[in-house]
């Protein structure tokens, strides 16, 4: 992330940011949106202030955007050459549709009608010829702007100027935006807010444009980002390399993002509305070996397939090589990434460097990913139970397109290296597979009346170290003064944690303290807020505090709070929310 942000945010985004032949009937469904669009201008389409444009994203969004491959330096002749290369290179024919030009297309002023304007020397003829030029080779035209008075790139941002850009970008023809959040913290706006008001005013141009979110990750999937968008990041920014990718992957697969009884965000993820671990960088990775580039491309191209994440292809697409191109375009993959049935692949084995992921799709049949991503040589097993299957099955290998055999209770992929793996599908067609049950609601939101401790729920959002259940983050028993906690939440700075109350909890109640294992002087500071960092809705506020400060009682009000965010912030210290819980008084 570029710009500065609140310093706050960007201490714990920095801990956050360490680091597919399409089937017959989804082909048929992207051809037929690519022909309406092309054919659509601004001022038709459905009524003003009717619900979200779902059927836009039926299964995830695909498409090339500019900032991977060019950052700033995009142009007039850089992106049509792009569009002419997303038709010759046969990427629109394998489902890629969407051409987005990111951050730095526009001029640093608007205009004296206060309207976004392209930047002149880029984009001397205007972005309503850029879109024109997109659409006139049966590809769609995305934008991307920014919530917050400028954008990323220091550029201007559509805070308060919400309805008059969303108005241009309609009649500029544009298909899909991308929402940022660069300097949103000032906004005095939550996510929630702000994204549900970019909504509003794109439905009431009456275009159906895609909305992306696009803000590092906070936590879309719990404030409800699908009412307002059909998909969101559930990572910070993905770069060439390896670590970054996997890193990305697990935002959406992993415990990187939520608490691990999820098993990752794929309960969040359905036609319609997509975890978006970030776009691609297949063709970018730089920390591999030449001979090992298409080994470590296909390994991210199989995670965002498995993710069912929206494929934005991020490389140069005129200068593609034939192996990045083929990578890119596979069509079993695809396939399984545009599957109908809409399931996001989940893990059904990690051992922290060999993982299987397991995706059910639509004809009966299941995609399995065996990776390792570890720098030992390694068999990597499915066993039949685990993907809701038994006996003898056949087995395909989606990258070399051919039949395996049948194979009796199990499948082993052997003898794979560092970001080797197989993508296979396994099963006959028929019913549908089993998906696992989601979570209940009990386990991670406010379902009753009287006290819910916080420590018996799951929490749907981190960024940092996540807190230990009912113990001190050393591990050792809750006291305070003398007095013995059974629940709480023990943290280690930095550490942010979200929990879904859904509006049910009326009263927040907690004791906080620094652990008496604090060094000296080492200080720290506990904070409650109304959802996420954005709008600095801070309910509550320790102040600095050290091992030596009494303890402070919080019992506040919460009014209409639909996620209550506790965040402890230090430098290595340990802080306790002892016996946190919320109260609900009504039914
Ligand atoms: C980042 C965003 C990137 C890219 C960049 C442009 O915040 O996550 O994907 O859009 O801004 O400045």
């Amino acid at each position: 992330m570029p710009s500065p942000h609140n310093s706050l945010f960007t201490m714990v985004m920095v801990v956050v940011l360490t680091l597919c032949v399409t089937s017959n009937s989804s082909a048929g469904a992207n051809n037929q949106a690519r022909r309406s669009a092309s054919s659509y201008s601004a001022g038709q389409g459905t009524a003003a202030g009717s619900s979200l444009h779902t059927e836009l994203a039926l299964t995830p969004p695909m498409g090339w955007n500019s900032w991977n491959a060019f950052e700033k330096e995009i142009d007039e002749d850089k992106i049509k050459a792009i569009a002419d290369a997303m038709v010759s290179s046969g990427m629109r024919d394998a489902s890629y549709m969407y051409l987005v030009l990111d951050d730095a297309w526009m001029a640093s002023d608007r205009d004296r009608d206060g309207r976004l304007a392209a930047d002149p020397k880029k984009f001397p003829s205007g972005m309503k010829a850029i879109g024109d030029y997109i659409h006139s080779k049966g590809l769609k035209f995305g934008i991307y702007e920014d919530r917050g008075h400028l954008t990323c790139q220091q550029l201007p941002g559509s805070f308060r100027h919400e309805r008059i850009d969303m108005e241009t970008f309609a009649q500029w023809g544009v298909d899909y935006i991308k929402m940022d959040s660069c300097f949103a913290e000032s906004n005095g706006r939550m996510s929630s807010e702000d994204y549900a008001i970019y909504r509003r005013h794109i439905q009431a141009t009456g275009r159906p444009i895609v909305l992306s979110i696009s803000d590092f990750g906070n936590a879309a999937w719990a404030w409800g980002g699908k009412e307002s968008a059909q998909l969101w990041r559930t990572s910070g920014d993905i770069y060439p390399w390896m670590d970054s990718v996997y890193h990305c992957a697990d935002t959406s697969a992993g415990d990187q993002s939520i608490h691990p009884a999820f098993n990752g965000l794929w309960q969040f993820a359905g036609p319609g509305h997509w975890n978006d671990p970030d776009m691609l960088q297949v063709g970018n990775l730089k920390d591999t070996d030449e001979d090992r580039k298409e080994i470590a491309d296909r390994a991210h191209f199989s995670l965002w397939c498995i993710l069912a994440a929206p494929l934005m292809a991020g490389n140069d697409l005129r200068t593609m090589s034939d192996k990045v191109r083929d990578v890119l375009t596979a069509p079993e993959l695809i396939a399984v990434n545009q599957d109908v049935r809409g399931i996001q692949g989940y893990k059904v084995y990690d051992d922290g460097d060999r993982e299987v992921y397991n995706k059910p799709l639509s004809d009966g049949t299941t995609a399995v990913l065996l990776l390792n991503k570890g720098r030992e040589k390694a068999d990597i097993t499915v066993q039949w139970d685990k993907i809701g299957l038994s006996g003898s099955q056949p087995v395909r290998d989606l990258w070399a397109r051919k039949d395996l055999g049948e194979f009796e209770d199990s499948f082993t992929a052997r003898d794979l290296g560092r970001h080797e793996h197989k993508m296979i599908k396994v099963g006959r067609t028929g019913p549908p597979l089993p998906i696992p049950a989601t979570m209940p609601l009990e386990k991670y939101t406010v379902t009753r009346k009287g006290a819910t401790y916080l420590s018996d729920l799951y929490y749907i959002w981190k960024a940092g170290s996540a807190p230990i259940y009912d113990a001190t983050y050393g591990g050792g028993p809750m006291s305070i003064a003398g007095q013995t906690f059974k629940k709480g939440l023990g943290c280690k700075s930095k550490c942010a944690v979200m929990f879904k109350v859904d509006g049910r909890a009326d009263r927040f109640q907690a004791i906080a303290a620094m652990d008496k294992s604090s060094n000296e002087n080492a200080e720290g500071r506990f904070r409650a807020y109304n959802e996420d960092f954005f709008a600095n809705k801070v309910l509550w506020d320790s102040g600095k505090m050290t091992r030596h400060s009494p303890a402070k009682e919080i019992d506040i009000e919460l009014r209409d709070v639909q996620c209550l965010m506790l965040v402890f912030d230090g430098k290595d210290v340990l802080g306790n929310w002892a016996d946190a819980r919320v109260i609900s008084e009504g039914d």
